[in-house]
């Protein structure tokens, strides 16, 4: 039988009252928390695939089982295309993927901030549904309520974030205009195939998918060609 998934419920009905707060302190001290081991052998393997790689870097974060990765690696053939998921059950649900893509078991804010201390800007940035944490209490589990968004920020390129919660991605717009960065939010279209699996899932679920993209400027490092 087809499963239908329900919509997100929050108590909350407008942006979360603490975020520019929460953006404004994340910003103003950098992440310190230590790394984790867990992430370490992740790392090590990204380490050894950018050696020698001076091409374009794609990061699809929260990337499940990989299926955008495999999708976003045919899309952009030169670069090193890096899905990073923390779930060994997802990521052992991989397809067949191109030679320029790569899954890394391991936390995103922890990839997130190993490619900003190596200064490797990316070309372009996918959060596709991440998970929402809709609890008002969790704001600082959401992405933009996180720590590390500025480390994300800094990677820079075209960033595209996906969400099935529309206060999700408006929150995370006014995150970024914090940042000085105008984003543009929208419906997605309904007649594209799907990315990702939770994108197929929640269109047969009919649910309102909405989409925000934004340039952002690299804030150091070696320019990553756009791609
Ligand atoms: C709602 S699923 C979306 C997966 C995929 N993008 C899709 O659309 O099918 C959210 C994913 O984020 C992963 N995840 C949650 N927090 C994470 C973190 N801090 N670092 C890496 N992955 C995380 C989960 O394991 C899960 O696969």
């Amino acid at each position: 039988m087809e499963q239908r998934s329900r919509t997100v419920t929050s108590s909350q009905t407008g942006v979360h009252p603490r975020l520019v707060e929460l953006v404004a302190r994340h910003r103003a001290a950098p992440w310190r928390k230590p790394s984790q081991a867990v992430d370490e052998p992740a790392l090590a393997e990204l380490n050894h695939r950018l050696e020698g790689h001076e091409g374009a870097l794609v990061l699809d974060s929260f990337c499940g089982t990989g299926m955008s990765t495999g999708l976003l690696a045919a899309r952009h053939p030169e670069a090193l295309v890096i899905g990073v998921d923390q779930s060994a059950h997802r990521l052992a649900r991989r397809p067949d993927l191109p030679d320029n893509a790569l899954l890394l078991q391991a936390h995103c804010e922890a990839v997130w901030r190993h490619l900003a201390d190596q200064e490797r800007g990316l070309a372009h940035h996918y959060l596709l549904y991440p998970n929402p944490w809709p609890k008002p209490g969790h704001v600082g589990r959401r992405v933009h309520g996180h720590p590390a968004f500025p480390l994300l920020v800094a990677l820079g390129g075209r960033l595209e974030l996906r969400s099935n919660w529309q206060l999700y991605v408006e929150e995370f717009g006014v995150a970024l205009l914090q940042l000085g960065i105008p984003p543009l939010v929208q419906l997605s279209p309904g007649d594209a195939p799907p990315m990702t699996r939770f994108e197929a899932k929640y269109r047969q679920s009919g649910h309102e998918l909405w989409r925000l993209r934004a340039h952002l400027p690299s804030s150091g490092g070696p320019h990553q060609p756009d791609s």
